[in-house]
């Protein structure tokens, strides 16, 4: 086996650019062709790079220049792509979110499964060490049986943003607003450490922009064994929060601002509650921030663990059947906002693939549209 793969990149927009300036970096990597279904882009990003450049995905899938491809087009097409990449036998990275729909990101998961290959997504906090430490404290126990869960991951964007795609905030080209493209990395944070809930109320509105499709969503969740959870994500506030807290019985977790913070409760909460004689008595707990340990992040280190995996050395850190559990949430919180009414999880898959589908056949297309193709400045400075 060769010490370099062969990588193809799929949609050389914004992001795929920015994986696109990655790639130098990696030694694991030969950036052999790349594809864009806009004939201008796909030219200048083939004549930037030195290397093919085709606008037709399975004629690169095809050609056998590539052995892996990162899929960075709008979302409703990491499926297809996906799913024609695996069963040609290549291995497939796909950008964040899996899919719209849970059905189509289970057909992908299935598709990988099937095929053997290496299938991973772009979940790039799954590689800062707090997401890491925060697992182990779960994973190890201490923070004892989860109770209350609370996200509050609040963002901005401009109207500028929302204009310079045709595919941008439509139900048509996008399937959502911000719980579909800027939460799914919180969403899969509460749903890793947090867990999956099983009831759901979510609520959306649009406040800032117009856009037919969301730019705040939140919802009160509750889990199998009881617990409590509250989410909101938006992208009409400034300056933005990103607060993650996990309360269980024998600890609480607390992440803000790429810091982590741990208090472990002795006796027991519920324990204290039942058994302390003090009326205002409580248990013991300081919360200490947590000491972490610096690693590679972000994009590179998805990339490069990718990479490493199908090169055989190093185990995938991040399976992209992960990716299913925070589109089901999102998905629940559409439904349960757009018909106002409590919904179970596991969903119905057929149900919301006419929930989204009717979406879809009532959205308007966008007119006067320019496009503006630029790497999210937060990306640009990991390179
Ligand atoms: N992981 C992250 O932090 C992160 C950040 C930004 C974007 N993204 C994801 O990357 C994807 C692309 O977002 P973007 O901001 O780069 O969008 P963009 O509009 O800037 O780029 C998308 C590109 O895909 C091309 N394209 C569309 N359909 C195609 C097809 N069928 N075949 C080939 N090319 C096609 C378009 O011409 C365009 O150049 C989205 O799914 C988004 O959620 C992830």
């Amino acid at each position: 086996m060769s010490d370099k793969v062969r990588l193809g990149i799929i949609g050389t927009g914004g992001m795929g650019q920015g994986h696109c300036t990655q790639i130098p970096d990696l030694e694991e990597a030969e950036l052999t062709c790349i594809c864009d279904i806009d004939p201008e882009t796909c030219k200048s990003v083939s004549e930037k790079y030195g290397v093919r450049g085709l606008t037709n995905y399975k004629e690169l899938i095809d050609s056998g220049l590539a052995e892996a491809v990162v899929i960075a087009t709008p979302h409703y097409f990491h499926p297809p792509i996906g799913i024609y990449a695996l069963r040609a036998g290549l291995h497939v990275l796909s950008e964040k979110p899996i899919a719209v729909t849970i059905g189509a990101a289970e057909e992908l998961v299935a598709a990988a499964r099937e095929s053997g290959k290496i299938f991973t997504v772009m979940f790039q906090f799954r590689t800062e060490p707090y997401f890491r430490r925060a697992q182990e404290i779960i994973a190890s126990g201490e923070l004892g049986e989860i109770y209350r869960t609370l996200l509050i991951y609040t963002d901005f964007r401009t109207q500028t943003y929302y204009n310079s795609g045709d595919w941008r905030a439509t139900w048509v080209g996008e399937g959502g607003g911000v719980l579909i493209n800027q939460a799914p990395h919180a969403l899969d944070q509460f749903v890793a450490l947090g867990g999956l809930p099983h009831e759901v109320i979510g609520f959306t509105r649009t406040r800032a922009h117009d856009i037919e499709v969301e730019d705040s969503a939140s919802a009160i969740c509750r889990y199998e064994n009881g617990a409590h959870g509250y989410l909101t994500a938006s992208t009409d506030e400034y300056p933005g929060t990103f607060l993650h807290e996990i309360a269980g019985e024998k600890g609480k977790l607390v992440y803000r601002d790429k810091k982590l913070y741990f208090a472990g409760v002795t006796p027991d909460v519920s324990e204290c509650a039942r058994t302390n004689l003090e009326p205002w008595g409580g248990p013991k707990a300081e919360m200490k921030e947590v000491e972490l340990t610096p690693c590679e992040t972000g994009h590179r280190a998805v990339l490069r663990n990718f990479l490493r995996t199908i090169l055989g050395k190093e185990d995938l850190l991040i399976d992209g059947s992960v990716a299913t559990g925070s589109l089901e949430l999102s998905n629940a919180i559409y439904l349960s906002a757009r018909q106002n009414r409590k919904v179970h999880i596991p969903l119905d898959r057929e149900e919301i693939d006419e929930f989204f589908a009717d979406l879809r056949a009532k959205s308007v297309p966008k007119s006067g549209v320019k496009k503006i193709i630029q790497t999210d400045p937060q990306h640009k400075r990991e390179a």
